[in-house]
């Protein structure tokens, strides 16, 4: 598999400076994004079961410098001084991967520093920011050594293309508003390879959505992702599923492009409670909501019936995603505190909004 874009850079690569003893340092600050439309199983070579679609998130991103220096004595790749760090495994798949078609990375070792804005395991997905941050640091690094700019819009596509190898998830966070990944027929260019921006496509209504994180627990995954998409493989409901987020996935873009936030809602929550229907009805059995993220489903739709702008979204995990428009922010905020925190551990809700993609950060 190659990206027309990368192999550009080949030709150049074989003069690149690498050999010149030159250091290269970048950086990226890279949004997390939550799916509306979930992707849950996958094929080979990290293609999705079914279309997704995703909110870019604003306050919860991870911040990468990466530094290159042609120094071959020292560990390769060293995540925060940490030559073991959990990311390295998919941070060399993408090294693997670039330095095929950029040799001269190959000769460089990687010092890696990098941080998040939000806390570990709060149902804000880590490993989207983080490995779409190092994608963007290791293309840009690309760019310098090869002494060639690849043109903006497809530079995210390639950092989409590549953010994909090393988390699915991820190549939904190199764009602004929301972002479509898998092929479907509803969105022209739409892949399996890479992720597609729907900024027009969308009311602006919708971005400007707000999205608190309610931290139920922050306890580590007890379903790690890439086991709970092989519980895909063989489920009795693949099929139904797979048609069912086709349909969800149509309904999703209609709301969005109209404006129409009941048909949102509606779609959102039958998404997540689909998430979590598949996996308890997966081999194993796997329970990942806790009481309390029950309790906050049930005061979400009887708040919705008193007539609140009001709706959730779930990750693999027991914490809540509570999203509603700018315009309900105070009612929706005075919910949280007097109804809501109660159920949170630590009482800790983590504030977000829809966000405007990667930013590349001054040197
Ligand atoms: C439930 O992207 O974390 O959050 O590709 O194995 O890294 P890998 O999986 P990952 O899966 C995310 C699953 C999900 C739904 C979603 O974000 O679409």
């Amino acid at each position: 598999m190659s990206h027309q874009s990368l192999s550009a850079l080949t030709t150049y690569s074989k003069t690149a400076g690498a050999n010149s003893g030159e250091k290269f340092s970048v950086s990226w600050k890279s949004p997390s994004n939550i799916a509306l439309v979930k992707y849950w199983g996958k094929k080979e070579n990290q293609i999705p079961l079914n279309p997704s679609l995703s909110m870019t998130l604003s306050q919860s991103y991870t911040l990468t410098r990466v530094t290159a220096t042609p120094d071959r004595e020292e560990k390769k790749l060293k995540v925060n001084a940490d030559a073991s760090h959990p990311f390295i495994p998919k941070m060399e798949l993408f090294l693997q991967y670039i330095g095929k078609e950029v040799p001269v990375l190959k000769e460089l070792s990687f010092n890696v520093e990098t941080t998040n804005s939000f806390p570990h395991s709060t149902g804000i997905a880590s490993s989207a920011s983080g490995l779409s941050a190092f994608a963007l640091c290791l293309l840009s690094i690309a760019e310098m050594v090869s002494g060639k700019n690849i043109d903006s819009g497809e530079f995210f596509n390639l950092a989409s293309f590549v953010s994909r190898m090393g988390s699915g998830s991820a190549c939904r966070s190199l764009y602004g508003g929301y972002s479509l990944w898998g092929k479907t027929d509803r969105v022209q260019g739409s892949s399996g390879l890479f992720a597609v921006p729907l900024a027009e496509r969308v009311h602006p209504i919708f971005r400007t959505l707000h999205d608190a994180i309610l931290v139920i627990s922050s306890e580590p995954k007890s379903l790690p992702s890439t086991r709970g998409h092989s519980l895909m493989d063989h489920h009795p409901f693949a099929a139904a599923r797979i048609d069912q987020a086709e349909n969800n996935l149509s309904e999703t873009l209609k709301a969005l492009d109209s404006g129409d936030i009941e048909r949102l809602i509606s779609v959102t929550e039958n998404e997540a409670l689909t998430l979590h229907a598949l996996i308890m009805s997966s081999k194993g059995g796997t329970v990942l909501l806790k009481p309390p993220t029950v309790n906050v489903i049930l005061k979400i739709r009887e708040a919705r019936r008193k007539g609140m702008s009001v709706f959730f979204s779930l990750d693999a995990g027991p914490n809540v995603h509570l999203f509603y428009p700018e315009k309900s922010t105070p009612e929706v905020e005075q919910f949280i505190r007097n109804e809501l925190v109660s159920s949170c551990e630590n009482g800790l809700v983590i504030y977000d909004c829809c966000g405007t993609g990667p930013v590349l950060q001054e040197i």
